[in-house]
């Protein structure tokens, strides 16, 4: 179990409080003393993603006294070992955030893991889900038509946003306090997973308190009968679950439902837009929408990376790692790994990626993907219509600790 110096901000191992730290400590190698959470690396990270791939399968970072795993072979075997591997310890850098959030999916470990996953994933299947495609679809087709009458939009906030915000607060079924806040709060949960003592880390924190303070105190009547979080406490009245259970679920309904379908439409657009080729390979070929998202997301995962804790020494392809060690799953960097994709850095909707790590791998892969992609595939199945050709002609992006995106792409369309 790890603890937190939060005064030095960096992650320490309780061995490494005692006497033979320096022996633990240099026991550790390949070193790399980058900061994957400074301003430089946020703002341009694939030339740093590519020194760690070359450095190792694991790469001890110095500063934050924590593993990094970057090759798309070694995330995946570390995370196909869930056992050693271990979620429970939290998968934030920070102690605060992951006591926090200790009840979440995510965090469970089995066999609760899968008892409690049975019941989130009801209402995402993909049967389930095609009930959902007409009035997504209907949703869709009037907001890309507002917008194609303006002639110039901001794909983020006038589009990315607006299909996970409206779906996921309404199919959950939470009063106008939860809607009006969730987009600023799911921001909040993600940063507020950084290192300690870091702004972006201590500014989500304070965020995160007020969606768990909400979420913590909803009371059963306030949510919409019909929808996904009464859905939950009548599965706490049937057994299923817990109602502490529940409540935890109401968070995986929603933190991290919203940034990362908003990132991942948004990096669509942006990909497709600096790639025009694409954009009419696409039109030619609108079979390979489902190709060109998932492209999209290994180029840009809007997950950057989900940090583990290992219960036993392990031997992670060469890298000897140790009992306690917690260890950062760059999936970001392993989504570029050359190893496993030839010229990683080209968008190519051609390319079959669906097999990219932007979703996680094992036990607790994405228990939402099938939702996300469809409204991302809902949006682009009208834009696809309706657009022949479009320019990006501003765009901004906000650092993030754990996620990457864009703040604003403003598009000036050009519609059939
Ligand atoms: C493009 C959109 C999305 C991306 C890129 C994404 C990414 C991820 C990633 C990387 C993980 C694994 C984290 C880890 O192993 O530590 C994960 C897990 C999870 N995601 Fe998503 N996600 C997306 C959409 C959603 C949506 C829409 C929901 C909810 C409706 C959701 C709910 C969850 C939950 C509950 C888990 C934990 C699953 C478990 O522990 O079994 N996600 N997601």
């Amino acid at each position: 179990m790890t603890q937190t110096d939060a005064g030095q901000g960096r992650y320490i191992d309780r061995r490494e409080s005692m006497a033979e730290t320096d022996v633990l400590v240099e026991s550790r190698t390949p070193t790399s003393d980058m900061d994957i959470w400074s301003d430089e690396v946020l703002t341009n990270p694939y030339p740093y993603y590519r020194q760690l791939r070359d450095l190792g399968p694991a790469v001890w970072l110095t500063k934050h006294g924590v593993w990094v795993v970057p090759r798309y072979s070694s995330i995946r075997e570390a995370l196909l070992n869930w056992e050693v591997f271990t979620s429970k310890n939290g998968t934030a850098m920070n102690a605060v955030m992951n006591q926090a959030v200790d009840g979440i999916l995510l965090l469970s470990g089995e066999p609760e893991h899968q008892r409690l996953r049975r019941t989130f994933v009801k209402p995402l299947q993909p049967q389930t889900l095609k009930k959902l495609q007409d009035r997504l679809t209907a949703l869709a087709e009037q907001r890309v038509e507002e917008l194609l009458g303006k002639g110039e939009f901001d794909a983020v906030a006038d589009l990315a946003q607006f299909l996970p915000l409206s779906v996921v607060t309404e199919l959950l079924g939470l009063g106008e306090e939860g809607k009006k806040h969730m987009l600023r709060w799911g921001a909040g949960l993600f940063d507020g997973q950084g290192p300690d003592g870091y702004p972006r880390t201590i500014a989500g924190l304070e965020v995160a308190k007020e969606a768990f303070t909400y979420l913590s105190n909803i009371k059963r009547s306030e949510l919409d009968p019909e929808g996904w979080g009464a859905a939950l406490f009548n599965a706490a009245d049937a057994g299923e679950l817990s109602y502490q259970e529940a409540r935890y679920m109401l968070l995986d309904y929603t933190a991290p439902a919203l940034d990362t379908t908003i990132n991942g439409f948004s990096s669509t657009f942006y990909m497709l837009g600096r790639n025009p080729d694409q954009w009419e390979t696409l039109r030619q070929n609108p079979e390979r929408l489902p190709f060109a998202i998932d492209e999209a997301l290994r180029m840009e995962s809007p997950i950057r990376l989900f940090t583990r804790t290992l219960t036993r020494d392990f031997d992670l392809e060469g890298v000897e790692m140790k009992e306690g060690d917690r260890a950062i799953m760059l999936s970001a960097a392993a989504n570029r790994d050359e190893r496993h994709y030839p010229d990683p850095d080209s968008y190519d909707i051609m390319r079959d990626s669906r097999d990219h790590v932007a979703f996680g791998y094992g036990i607790h892969m994405c228990a939402g993907r099938h939702l996300g992609k469809l409204e991302i595939t809902t949006v682009f199945k009208v834009l696809l219509k309706r657009l022949k050709s479009f320019e990006i002609i501003e765009e901004r992006r906000e650092l993030q600790n754990n996620l990457r995106g864009l703040a604003k792409l403003v598009i000036r369309a050009n519609p059939l």
